[in-house]
């Protein structure tokens, strides 16, 4: 496909490979991986900013991919569930195995975004980023100890219709321990 006034060019590193892509400029983040590139990974839930099952990472961020426009993200660097792996590139994601050990899913359709948006709680952690339950008084800019409230609040953007909850926190502290 050419470009034409609906669709662009652009370049994006996913998962550390980088791609060139016809995008057209209507397509979201999650419809430009899981229709063009294949990775299925990152789940369309309600498609509309509201359950997390589309949560990837966008330069080491979390985002919902439903809610981005993917031709406003020429050069941007995108992990997906598919792209976690451990310190040496080569078995699962620490979070991965967490959730693994931990059952923490069912049907697991909600489980790619749980776990995207736990590895980027953890980097706001570490990283000292404040939630809406820590201690207004906590020293800001330090890392984050993840109680189980903090944690709660920090993936409450990441709905499981399984209920499976009890067991992701479990899963999140097994990786903060
Ligand atoms: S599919 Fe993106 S938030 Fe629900
Ligand atoms: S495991 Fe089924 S929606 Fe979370």
């Amino acid at each position: 496909m050419g470009t034409d006034v609906f669709h662009a060019q652009v370049r994006l590193t996913v998962n550390g490979e980088p791609r060139g892509l016809t995008i057209d400029h209507r397509s979201t983040l999650l419809d430009v991986l899981r229709e063009q590139l294949g990775l299925t990974g990152a789940k369309k839930g309600c498609d509309h900013g509201q359950c997390g099952a589309c949560t990837v990472l966008v330069d080491g961020r979390r985002a919902n991919s439903c809610l981005l426009l993917a031709v406003a993200h020429e050069g941007c660097e995108i992990t997906t569930v598919e792209g976690l792996r451990d310190a040496d590139g080569e078995g699962l994601h620490p979070v991965q195995r967490a959730f693994l050990e931990r059952d923490a899913f069912q049907c697991g359709y909600c489980t790619p975004g749980q776990i995207c948006s736990t590895v980027g709680a953890l980097a706001e952690a570490a990283a000292g980023h404040a939630s809406h339950v820590t201690d207004p008084g906590a020293d800001t800019g330090a890392p984050m100890e993840l109680t189980r409230d903090e944690i709660r609040e920090r993936l409450s953007g990441n709905l499981c219709r399984c209920g499976a909850y009890p067991h992701i926190v479990e899963a999140v502290e097994d990786v903060t321990r």
